[in-house]
């Protein structure tokens, strides 16, 4: 999404905080409130709108990409974009509460059932979110992934990983659902070989949600969705019910999203935490610390 962020610009779109001031007409919401944004502002006129389908409006303003973001100590947003947040929900894990609304609704796009085997490609924060998801309503579920300090994370969460340097995943696959192959694999890796390895994996009539932003076209292998009757889903955003059905996940430790915050730093480092995600470092999520006081607001 590089191309659609103006220089220079306020980012991050992932955050909770404390409501400072509120605006003339704001009556729902009182200083010191704390809440997380649903940072997204559609049209109302476009197609996409009138079909019911505001988060993917032709004309979305997604804050923080498009407009100013949550990095800066005071941020003006509109009150129709605020999710309250239960007072005990500590702000540092309530920062988490925006990706967490993105495996919802990947969870939610896909239909992933109870007992349905279930490969993610891809163990970043996302992936793992999708996993933790998935599991919870009761799917089976393995996660891809090349880092060896991302798949002890998820190892250390419950979940089960394969190195795909490693291992055949699709053989593995294979000998996990007897023959089948999986009901759904979620592509959450953005890189050509998971796409490969999405497809391969997949039983008859499996479904793949395509979750990541892949930066250019990438080649599918559409003989293998035409023999085994596959479908492809693709899932952007949320909506308001994954947001509150997310704050929900990670109030009641669903998520437990303290332990998928690699460290916390303050806003004069922020340069550092873009580098070691870009270096593909030892971390999971980073927190920003926007505020005066630590516990005051994270993106
Ligand atoms: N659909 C949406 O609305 C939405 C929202 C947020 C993020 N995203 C996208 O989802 C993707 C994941 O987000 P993230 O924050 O977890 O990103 P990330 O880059 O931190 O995670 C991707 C992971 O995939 C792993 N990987 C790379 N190649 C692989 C392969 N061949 N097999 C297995 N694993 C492989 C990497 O090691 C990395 O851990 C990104 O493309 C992001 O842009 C989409």
């Amino acid at each position: 999404m590089d191309a659609r962020v103006a220089r220079p610009a306020v980012l991050g779109h992932e955050m909770s905080g404390r409501i400072l001031r509120t605006g003339p007409g704001v009556t729902d919401w009182q200083p010191g409130d704390t809440v997380t944004v649903m940072p997204l502002r559609w049209d109302d006129t476009c197609p996409a709108c009138h079909a019911g389908h505001r988060h993917i409006c032709h004309n979305l303003d997604f804050i923080g990409i498009d407009s100013p973001g949550a990095m800066q100590q005071r941020w003006t947003v509109p009150a129709s974009t605020l999710v309250r947040l239960p007072a005990t929900l500590p702000l540092d894990q309530a920062a988490l509460v925006e990706p967490t609304a993105v495996a919802v609704h990947d969870v939610g796009r896909a239909g992933v059932r109870e007992g349905e085997k279930v490969v993610v490609v891809g163990g970043g924060p996302v992936g793992v979110l999708i996993a933790l998801v998935a599991g919870s309503t009761g799917a089976d579920v393995r996660v891809v992934e090349l880092s060896a300090h991302r798949r002890k994370l998820a190892e250390d969460l419950g979940l089960t990983t394969w190195d795909p340097a490693a291992v055949d995943v699709p053989v593995l696959v294979q000998e996990w659902t007897g023959g089948a192959g999986a009901d759904v694999a979620f592509e959450v890796s953005g890189a050509a070989a998971g796409v490969e390895t999405a497809v391969e994996v997949l039983r008859v009539r499996g479904r793949l949600c395509l979750v990541a932003i892949h930066p250019r076209p990438r080649q599918m292998n559409l003989h293998r969705f035409f023999w085994r009757e596959l479908t492809l889903v693709s899932a952007r955003l949320y909506d308001r019910t994954d947001f509150e059905t997310a704050v929900g996940l990670v109030a009641e430790g669903t998520i437990p999203a303290q332990r998928l915050i690699s460290k916390v730093v303050p806003m004069t480092e922020a340069a550092s935490a873009f580098t070691a995600l870009e270096d593909g470092g030892d971390v999971m999520k980073i927190l920003v610390d926007c505020g005066d006081d630590t516990q005051e607001a994270h993106a």
